[in-house]
């Protein structure tokens, strides 16, 4: 038996019932030189410098947590969801604690796509990190508006967000029917000089239905999961916790539904594959690319520990070094399917 093994079925039989003995420690699986491993990737054609992206809507516009670390440490940096017009979100009580996770009802709250370019793209682009704009819009067209100027502004990519579960128009309404999914890809790929990622939703019946559309449509690459709708309700007023009675799961409670539809995607479509939903750990990243992400998203575990985006940086590393890889892609797609 592998010395690997051993510490697993170690593992198993206390974890089974069968006698854990307290205060029993394992001892950590040692962890090779990791410097030789190249952390870079692509995602439709853009070179990250590693996997690690901050997840949209959890990292606003990078200011605040850059005064914990050099933003030029992370892969990339997804920004704020942009509108067209400036948004001041949902009525509060939008933000709630659920186990293992968290609802949220923003509501796309944000300062119009032109006060970012103006405002805050020239403090992101003092660093060198890929910078991500993410977007909705109310119809089509407007999809297309915010694309060209975003392009001629000069970001790396466009994540096209066809999956927000808080807002009334757009959002979540292209994201569910392949139809409007297709055509809003389309008309963002009409206007985009810079590659076109679309946002899927997990709130579908069949994701790689809308994977498809999305591929019909033009896109570059495609990003998943968005939050899953929930509710909350107090007990003693029998009112829901969030103003806006439902609002969207994320955190470690959605990382299984997050894997499997990166998995399912990846077999049906074959466009690379922004992952995201609940990590946390360097390994929770390496399902996600074992599944068939080309690079992962960190975003609710930013809320309690700022650094997360860098340990899950480092434990990836730290896996694909164990793992005798010379390149953390190389986990991409591996998973072996029984
Ligand atoms: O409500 C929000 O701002 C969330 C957006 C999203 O989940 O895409």
């Amino acid at each position: 038996m592998r010395e690997q093994d051993a510490y697993l079925s170690e593992a198993v039989i206390g974890g089974s019932g069968n006698g854990c003995k307290l205060g029993q420690t394992f001892p950590a699986p040692e962890t090779p030189d990791a410097s030789h491993i190249d952390q870079s990737v692509e995602l439709a054609g853009v070179r990250l410098k590693n996997p690690v992206v901050a997840a949209s809507g959890t990292f606003g516009f990078g200011r605040e947590y850059g005064e914990f670390f050099d933003l030029s440490e992370l892969g990339g940096i997804c920004c704020k969801g942009l509108t067209l017009s400036p948004r001041e979100g949902n009525p509060p009580p939008r933000i709630a604690e659920t186990p293992l996770g968290m609802l949220n009802s923003v509501g796309l709250q944000n300062p119009g796509v032109d006060a970012f370019i103006r405002d805050e793209l020239p403090f992101l682009r003092q660093h060198d990190v890929t910078i991500i704009a993410n977007i909705s819009g109310n119809t089509p067209e407007e999809y297309g508006v915010m694309c060209e100027k975003l392009s001629e502004a000069g970001v790396d990519l466009i994540e096209v967000n066809i999956s927000c579960p808080n807002v009334k128009a757009g959002g979540l309404a292209y994201g569910t029917r392949p139809e409007l999914a297709a055509e809003v890809t389309r008309e963002a790929k009409r206007h985009a000089a810079v590659p076109v990622m679309v946002k899927l939703s997990p709130n579908v019946t069949d994701i790689t239905e809308i994977a498809r559309a999305a591929a019909d449509g033009g896109a570059d690459a495609l990003s998943l999961i968005n939050t899953l709708r929930g509710m909350r309700i107090d007990v003693n007023t029998r009112r829901p916790i969030l103003k806006m009675n439902t609002g969207g799961l994320s955190g470690p409670a959605v990382l299984p539904v997050a894997v499997r539809m990166v998995w399912e995607v990846s077999r049906a479509v074959s466009l690379p594959i922004l992952g995201m939903g609940g990590v946390s750990t360097g390994e929770d990243a390496a399902q996600l690319m074992l599944a068939g992400a080309s690079a992962v998203a960190v975003g609710t575990a930013l809320f309690a520990d700022p650094f997360a985006p860098l340990k899950v940086r480092d434990g990836l590393v730290g896996i694909a070094a164990r793992q005798g890889l010379s390149a953390v892609r190389e986990l991409s797609g591996g998973v072996r399917p029984w």
